[in-house]
């Protein structure tokens, strides 16, 4: 069967694609810059992401389906087995060397990157070479280096946290990778087992280089507050549930004075949130807009009647037998007006087929031929994450079709689902009421 064809349809879905996302860089009034220039783009840091991740999503999709179409297989065994990226990446983030470079657009000769780091020159230039490679860092002049885009990004106060999420994937996620298939092979011991595995998973502060709290490592991954501040219903009442410190909450409760929110988690998470919050909205107590009740969801229901519960990767930490246990807690707080909005890196069926059925219930999109319906590599970070629930927690992701069954074995009814490009939103009411089951998203 001919792929010339294919090969013409994905040029297209490649170029569209691009052309899409300039238009979302240039909304900010703003080009989109070079990756040789290390600059902030104001989109960067912005909270309306969706429309810029929905034609990412299909740009990568595409991008790499063509390439895997026009490359001999070995080609892709060979790239897909050997990947030291996270390592790279790590070694550069442990080493400072962003840091070191900043304020230096003319570069630094790899050996005073060595002095400075105290890393040996010979291994440096391997590891700068495979970082400038990979577009992290750019080489000035002969074995001169400077930031780029992407390698500023890791500066240690930078506003995405990229920093903290290397530390995080390479060694909280990755213990026990090595040995992922002798793991497989025993029935004893599973690799989530691994010990010390997740505890700092879930101490979900960072602290500054002054010992101060700081916004969580995932501010920078759900940014999708914006949506939220526009469809949440005025003077309502929030109840966010495995708040962490408030990642969500804090860009919520800022952009949205007239909500009144209840951050829900751990004893001891509550107290960095308090810590935290104090710092960044010392206001936000007042007329307690915002308060903090602790809670252990697996036990107990969190506050009553609550129009909106919010739970942010949560779902996707636990197994179904436990899933269960904490969404019927939570649908024994709600009320007829309640809504359950839960926001997990959900999968979309690989196959047309079933990708059609689960388009056509729930109003999910597929993407277009020749890509898989999922985007295939366009949905690379949702897999990647569920291998990451199944390697810390023994836990995982889940089909859209996965999460509302489970949510109805608790008496939960799926309303609506909304697509934010890497991530996807579930809004549910209770199934015990006869209740009119509009949207309130
Ligand atoms: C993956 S984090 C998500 C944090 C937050 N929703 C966010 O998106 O930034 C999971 C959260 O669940 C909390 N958690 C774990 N077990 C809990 C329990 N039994 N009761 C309440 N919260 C719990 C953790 O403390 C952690 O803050």
């Amino acid at each position: 069967m001919s792929g010339n064809a294919d090969v013409d349809k994905l040029v297209v879905l490649i170029s569209d694609a691009a052309f899409e996302a300039v238009v979302e860089y240039q909304k900010y009034g703003q080009d989109v810059p070079a990756l040789s220039c290390p600059v902030v783009h104001p989109l960067d840091s912005a909270t309306d992401l969706i429309k810029l991740r929905r034609a990412l999503r299909q740009l990568e999709g595409a991008c790499r389906h063509l390439y895997d179409m026009l490359a001999p297989p070995v080609e892709y065994i060979g790239k897909n087995t050997m990947d030291f990226g996270p390592v790279l990446l790590r070694t550069a983030v442990n080493a400072g060397i962003a840091e070191i470079l900043e304020g230096r657009p003319q570069g630094m000769h790899l050996l005073h990157i060595a002095e400075a780091t105290g890393l040996p020159e010979p291994k440096l230039t391997q590891i700068m070479r495979a970082l400038a490679s990979r577009n992290c860092f750019i080489e000035v002049d002969t074995d001169t280096y400077a930031n780029n885009r992407i390698s500023q990004a890791l500066f240690k106060d930078s506003e995405t946290r990229s920093c903290d999420y290397t530390w995080l994937a390479v060694t909280q996620c990755h213990y026990g990778l090595d040995s992922y298939w002798e793991f497989l092979n025993n029935k004893q011991v599973d690799v989530a087992d691994v010990p010390d595995n997740y505890k700092g998973l879930w101490s979900y502060a960072r602290r500054n280089s002054a010992g101060e709290l700081q916004d969580s490592i995932y501010t920078a991954w759900g940014k999708h507050v914006r949506i939220y501040s526009q469809v949440l219903s005025p003077y309502s009442t929030f109840c966010d549930i495995g708040s962490g410190v408030g990642s969500f909450s804090l860009h919520l409760a800022k952009l949205r004075p007239d909500l009144h929110i209840t951050l829900q988690d751990q004893p001891h998470v509550l107290d960095d949130a308090l810590q935290l919050w104090s710092k960044e909205f010392p206001d936000c107590t007042l007329d307690k807009r915002v308060v903090f009740e602790p809670l252990d969801f697996l036990v107990h229901p969190p506050v009553q009647g609550q129009d909106y519960y919010y739970m942010r990767a949560i779902v996707h930490n636990w197994t179904d037998n436990d899933v269960r246990r904490i969404l019927t807690n939570v649908r024994k707080a709600m009320g007829a007006h309640s809504r359950l909005l839960i926001q997990e890196y959900s999968l979309a069926p690989q196959n047309r087929k079933r990708g059609a059925g689960e388009a056509a219930r729930y109003g999910i999109q597929q993407a277009p031929e020749p890509l898989l319906p999922n985007f295939g590599w366009g949905a690379s970070r949702r897999h990647n994450l569920d291998f990451t629930m199944q390697l810390t927690f023994n836990a995982k992701e889940r089909t859209v079709g996965e999460l509302i069954e489970l949510a109805s074995s608790a008496e939960l009814a799926f309303v609506k689902f909304l697509d934010l490009g890497t991530a996807s939103v579930l809004e549910f009411q209770s199934a015990r009421k006869d209740e009119s089951s509009q949207s309130r998203l």
